[in-house]
Order: C-alpha cells, then sequence, then structure tokens
C-alpha cells in the first residue's frame, strides 16, 4: 500500500474478535458487556453476555496492587473442568475494564515438567553417592555373613545366614541395577559374563522357589565377552523380576544364555509361565514410566531395552495372556580376538 492510499478501515470489533487472546469488558458493576470468542472458548461458554465477571473469573474486583492488575485464577467450566487463567485488567476511561486473559494450562503443563526433570537431575546427581555410600557397608556385610556360614555348621542357623545373605545380594543385584542405568552394556574390556548370569539368577531364584515357582537356570559356559558384567546383571535382574511378578505358585522361569550364529551374537532370553500380557500392555510395556504395577516405577524394561539398543543389538518381548511371556535381548559380540575364558 503507498502512503497515499487511504488507510483501509478495520471495525474495532473485527481486531479485538481476531484477538488470539481472550479479551471481555465489563462495566461499572461488573457486569460483562463483550466477550470476544476467544474469551468464551477458554471459559467454554456459548456467551458471556450479562454475566457478572466474578460468577466466571472469581472474586472481584482485583486488589489494586499493580497497574494494570494482573492475576492467575483457577477457575472451573460448567462441566467441572478446571482450568487456570493469567490475568490482566485496565480501567477505561469514563467506565468500566477490559480484562485480557489467556488459559495457563499448556505453561503449567511444561512448568509441572520442568520441575520434575529438575527433581530427576537432582536425585540423578546425587545418585553416585549415594550408590557408593550403600555398596560400601553392604559388601563388608557380604563378605562377613561369608566367613560365618564357613564358620558355622549346618543346621537352623547356617540356613538363617543363608537366608540373611541371599538377602544382602539381592540388595547387591538391586543397587547394580540402579548404578547400571545409563552406563553402557557394550564394553571395552571382555568380561565373564556366564557368571554374571548365573550370579544374578541364583539371588531371585530363593526368592522365587520360596513363592513356589519353579526355575530353571540353561547358562552354557562362555568365553569372555566385550559386555560390562555390571549391566548384564541388572537386565537379568530386571527380567527374573518381572517375571516372578507375573508367577503365581505352580508357575516357572527359564533363564537361558548361550551364543549364536557362529558366537557372533550373544543372546540372553527369560521365559516365564506366568499371568501374560495384554495386547496394550505388550504395545507399552518397553516405554520409560510405563508400569500396571502398583508401587512399579515402569523404569525396568526401558532400561533393559536402552542399554541392548545402545550395544547394537535388539530386545523381542513375545507375550500370551493367560500363557506366559518370552524376554530375548540379542546384543552383537565382536568375533575378533575374543580371548577364552
Ligand atoms: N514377564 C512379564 N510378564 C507380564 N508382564 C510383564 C512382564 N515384564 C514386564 N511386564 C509388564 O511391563 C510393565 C513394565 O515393566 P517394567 O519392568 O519396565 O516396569 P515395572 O516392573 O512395572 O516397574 P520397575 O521399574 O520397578 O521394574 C510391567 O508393569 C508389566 O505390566
Ligand atoms: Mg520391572
Amino acid at each position: 500500500m503507498s502512503s497515499s492510499e487511504p488507510p483501509v478501515a478495520i471495525d474495532d470489533v473485527a481486531i479485538v474478535d481476531a484477538l488470539p487472546a481472550a479479551v471481555v469488558v465489563i462495566d461499572d458493576h461488573g457486569t460483562i458487556i463483550r466477550a470476544n470468542p476467544r474469551a468464551c472458548e477458554v471459559l467454554d461458554r456459548p456467551t458471556l453476555l450479562g454475566l457478572s465477571i466474578h460468577a466466571v473469573l472469581g472474586p472481584w474486583p482485583l486488589p489494586p496492587l499493580a497497574e494494570p492488575l494482573r492475576a492467575e485464577r483457577n477457575v472451573v467450566r460448567p462441566d467441572g473442568t478446571p482450568r487456570t487463567v493469567g490475568l490482566a485488567a485496565s480501567p477505561i476511561p469514563g467506565g468500566g475494564m477490559v480484562i485480557v486473559f489467556q488459559d495457563l494450562a499448556r505453561w503449567q503443563r511444561l512448568r509441572d515438567e520442568r520441575d520434575r526433570l529438575m527433581r530427576l537431575a537432582m536425585v540423578g546427581e546425587a545418585l553416585p553417592t549415594i550408590l557408593h555410600e550403600l555398596k560400601n557397608p553392604l559388601a563388608a556385610l557380604i563378605a562377613a555373613g561369608e566367613i560365618l556360614i564357613e564358620d558355622t555348621a549346618p543346621g537352623a542357623v547356617q540356613d538363617q545366614l543363608h537366608a540373611i545373605l541371599g538377602e544382602a545380594r539381592r540388595l547387591r543385584l538391586g543397587l547394580d541395577g540402579i548404578g547400571s542405568v545409563g552406563r553402557a552394556l557394550a564394553s571395552p574390556r571382555y568380561q565373564v559374563i556366564d557368571q554374571a548370569c548365573r550370579e544374578a539368577f541364583k539371588v531371585l531364584e530363593l526368592r522365587a522357589n520360596r513363592a513356589g515357582i519353579a526355575t530353571r537356570c540353561d547358562v552354557r559356559d562362555l568365553p569372555l565377552l566385550p559386555l560390562e558384567a555390571a549391566v548384564v546383571r541388572a537386565m537379568v535382574f530386571n527380567l527374573v523380576n518381572n517375571a516372578i511378578h507375573a508367577c503365581s505358585a505352580g508357575a516357572a522361569i527359564n533363564l537361558h544364555a548361550r551364543l549364536v550364529e557362529d558366537g557372533r551374537w550373544f543372546e540372553l532370553t527369560v521365559v516365564d509361565t506366568g499371568a501374560g500380557m495384554t495386547h496394550d500392555v505388550l504395545a507399552r510395556c518397553t516405554e520409560l514410566f510405563y508400569s500396571t504395577k502398583r508401587n512399579g516405577s515402569g523404569i525396568g524394561l526401558a532400561v533393559v531395552r536402552q542399554a541392548v539398543v545402545d550395544a547394537g543389538g535388539r530386545l523381542d518381548v513375545e507375550s500370551v495372556p493367560g500363557f506366559g511371556t518370552g524376554i530375548t535381548a540379542r546384543i552383537p559380540v565382536a568375533p575378533a580376538a575374543r580371548p577364552a575364558a
């Protein structure tokens, strides 16, 4: 448009109606005399005309603390859904007020997510120290327990000591599991993986057997593998722990670990004849924070899957409701220069 052309006349009403913010105008008695479509949409009402402002936006007038007047209000829409709105009000010379407001639900969600992530980050930062503080005395306890067992004659006391030691080892594995979050499964150092699988299984086996669940550990002798033993222990721990939760007395849990495809892949499978998963649970079970358990965190399978995928492998989950579940991790292990165990 050249400067010589007259400006196009735009109706003020059309401008207010086109605003992305919600706008209402009230008279000196607090009655709404003008409202744009966005205001009706945020408050979920077909019309706002004639309503009193405190009926839709809470107590009015606002305390005269700032200019323009600002406030954050929790309003309840006619269908009962709550909304947090941020509003600013300015007096109109000659009488009445214009109030501009917006739905803060999205900002609220972002704020909540930010706070959650900050809390997680704080926990993450403190975690290595906490683990260290817990693991050292635990290692001392386990060592002392092992010596005591050797010095004790078979019988009731030794059985109790075995039970205490079993729980202490389970705790150590649990802590290993926490500590291995974010640690790589692939390792430049060749480690004893068959032993790691058997150890982790043995600790949980006791608990499973006590609950009447049969167990079988089918782990072949393996050469040293370029995998992090602590992460493998945590994987077995998570998978078998889940299997125990899914099983009741009379069910069975089997662990298989072996090399396949000419020794190029390490395969770890946990099969249970427990409750199985529905189609929906199966589709979401490896999602972070997805859990169907009352006290579950939904971290176990997500961490296992991430570790396997990061190592270039894949995690397959098969499950039939009422029949059981089989979870297999396949991880490539470099074939070259693999020393014997
Ligand atoms: N062997 C299984 N049999 C049946 N359902 C399973 C099995 N393993 C996992 N699930 C389902 O997948 C969900 C996610 O498992 P995941 O291990 O990630 O979390 P969780 O066990 O609920 O909690 P946690 O983080 O404490 O392990 C479980 O809540 C459960 O519904
Ligand atoms: Mg779990």
